[in-house]
């Protein structure tokens, strides 16, 4: 009597590394009598696996991907990460998981970088952190995946977000902050997705209830420009990569205001982030600004209970 066994592949529609599932889902079937499982498959997956030599340079799905926070530093954490020897990553987003999962696992794999089995594929998509159906689709292409996510005081990254819509031409030329994040009564406009973003510990949930603790790492947005190389070591760790970023890679730029990467081959070269990074805030009020952080104030009390972590964000804190 044979009882049919679904496989992992079976139920994980995208695997990364088992190339064998990605193109036949399969069974196994058990014999009761004997409670042996009959592996007919296992040898067309050895044989489809040792056809590919390990220094093969192709491009694979990425192991590690930055999800977020939009406006905490994600563009500066992928470009200090890609200076180790190992790391490699796509330039521009892919929107992959929210904008183009239509366009399956071959289309995202055709946008990786070529790289040898040793190294590290990683990209960013900081839009994913608060897509809904990402984390499960990205579970579902490897539950392996390790996630960097980097925070930002919420209100200060508010504020960031704003000032980007404003640049970019989004937000209607008599809107103002005050007006797009506080209603008319002067409460909190909880639908505007500015402010919603901010309320990280909601979607970062959702994000361990898939992935754990383990696989997931938070960065702080502000320790990222004030001591960069501490935040590169941790997440070098996390990686599982040699520390290899260090001092002679990345300074800070006083003109700048922010830290700059130095480019080695060309002498005296520096590469400092565009304009639309670090840039000046829209103005608003004081009543504005209090509002919002006793607003955030309890969920960042219930994030940083949930992680384990804590960051300094008040008022006071940025009136210094
Ligand atoms: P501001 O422009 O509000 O200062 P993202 O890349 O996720 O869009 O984040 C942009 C933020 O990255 C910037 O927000 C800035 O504070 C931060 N950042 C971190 N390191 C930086 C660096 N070396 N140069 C410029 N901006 C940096």
């Amino acid at each position: 009597m044979f009882t049919e066994i679904t496989s992992p592949c079976r139920r994980q529609r995208f695997l990364s590394r088992r190339e064998l599932c990605l193109t036949e889902p399969t069974t196994t079937s058990m014999d009761r009598t004997t409670n042996k499982l009959n592996f007919n498959h296992i040898p067309l997956l050895v044989e489809n696996l040792s056809s590919k030599p390990l220094d093969e340079h192709i491009r694979r799905l990425p192991k590690v991907i930055i999800i977020g926070v939009k406006k905490c530093g994600t563009r500066a954490l992928l470009e200090y990460l890609k200076l180790h020897p190992l790391i490699k990553a796509p330039g521009p987003e892919p929107h992959f998981f929210d904008r183009n999962y239509h366009r399956g696992l071959d289309w995202y794999r055709s946008i990786m970088p070529s790289t040898k089995e040793h190294e590290i594929t990683m990209e960013k998509t900081p839009r994913y952190f608060v897509s809904p159906d990402v984390p499960e689709r990205i579970y579902n292409m490897s539950p392996n995946t390790k996630l960097v996510i980097v925070v930002r005081d919420p209100v200060i990254r508010a504020l960031s977000d704003f000032t980007q819509a404003v640049s970019k031409n989004e937000v209607e030329s008599n809107m103002t902050f005050r007006r797009r994040v506080l209603r008319r009564d002067g409460d909190i406009n909880i639908h505007s997705s500015i402010v919603q973003t901010g309320i990280y510990v909601r979607y970062i949930t959702n994000w361990l209830e898939y992935f754990g603790s383990s696989n997931i790492h938070i960065v702080s947005g502000e320790e990222l420009v004030t001591n960069p190389l501490a935040v590169l070591e941790t997440v070098q760790d996390f990686i599982g990569v040699e520390r290899e970023i260090d001092g002679n890679l990345i300074y800070f730029n006083k003109t700048r205001g922010f830290p700059c990467i130095r480019i080695l081959k060309r002498k005296r070269t520096s590469k400092c982030f565009g304009k639309t990074k670090g840039r000046n805030h829209v103005q608003t009020d004081s009543t504005t600004l209090k509002r919002l952080y006793d607003f955030y104030s309890p969920y960042n009390q219930y994030l940083f209970k949930v992680i384990n972590k804590t960051f300094k964000w008040n008022l006071i804190q940025r009136e210094k």
